[in-house]
């Protein structure tokens, strides 16, 4: 069975004082219900993960990932941070090809590509996001956007090393918009991207890589996306800033 997986990616919110806060209210409230069946994974921002992760280690079924970390292993790269040091805070996953890297720090498939690799070589499984924007949905592009997304970014990989990865499909046109995908498109993309990974990778590696949902996805809409077949839980923005919305969007998961 695919695992069922909800990460919070908290973007650039919370101060030091205001992410431990929330650390601690997700804390409380997963303390009393587990939700075992979903693998939970907070992303912070860099400067709350090692505390965050620190918090979370007593939790179980809980992860962290940072958003991103750079493609080169350490060197001079004034302000960046690599994919060893977040490894050093603890953490196990990161977030890659995030439609807002794209389109603001001007990320491309092929820089993406050279990340994925990093952070592989370091122990860290990506979070791979691919998503097409609505000029592209508007005029039908979106599944060869999504293909050459997968095609740029991830099939060079080794089978062995592609089985590590989480998808996330991220229409960004419901991105903080309120607008989420209906049930008929994210089903349709989820499958599409599946069956793409299929002809490349087999059945095997297909039917076990995990494929989540983002965009304008919360505690209202969260079960009928999740309901979906080839829908294996979700990215959430704004609805993991509170622990009351991330809480009620976990349990949106069928056990
Ligand atoms: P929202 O849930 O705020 O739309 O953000 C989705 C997202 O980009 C998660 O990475």
């Amino acid at each position: 069975m695919r695992k069922k997986i909800v990460v919070g990616n908290w973007k650039m919110n919370k101060t030091l004082d205001e992410g431990q806060l929330l650390a601690d209210e997700i804390i409380k409230a997963f303390s009393v219900q587990t939700a075992d069946h979903v693998l939970k994974i907070i992303a912070p921002p860099f400067i709350l993960l090692a505390s965050v992760a620190d918090k979370l280690k007593s939790l179980s079924g809980f992860e962290t990932a940072a958003q991103n970390c750079h493609h080169i292993s350490s060197g001079a790269y004034t302000g960046e941070v690599s994919a060893a040091m977040v490894a050093s805070t603890g953490t196990n996953y990161v977030i890659i090809g995030h439609s807002e890297r794209r389109l603001y720090f001007g990320e491309n498939n092929n820089l993406l590509a050279q990340k994925v690799n990093t952070a592989l070589a370091n122990k860290l499984t990506p979070i791979f996001c691919i998503g097409e924007n609505l000029t592209e949905r508007n005029a039908n592009q979106h599944l060869e956007v999504i293909m050459k997304q997968l095609k740029e970014a991830l099939f060079h990989l080794p089978s062995a090393d592609f089985s590590k990865i989480i998808i996330a499909y991220e229409p960004v046109w419901a991105i903080g918009t309120g607008v989420t995908a209906s049930i008929h498109q994210a089903q349709g993309m989820h499958n599409y991207i599946r069956s793409e990974i299929n002809k490349k990778y087999g059945i095997e590696i297909s039917s076990a890589v995990s494929i989540l949902y983002g965009g304008s996805c919360n505690a209202k809409n969260a079960k009928e996306l999740f309901a979906c077949m080839d829908v294996d839980g979700g990215l959430i923005g704004g609805a993991s800033l509170s622990a009351v919305d991330f809480t009620a969007v976990v349990n949106s998961v069928a056990e």
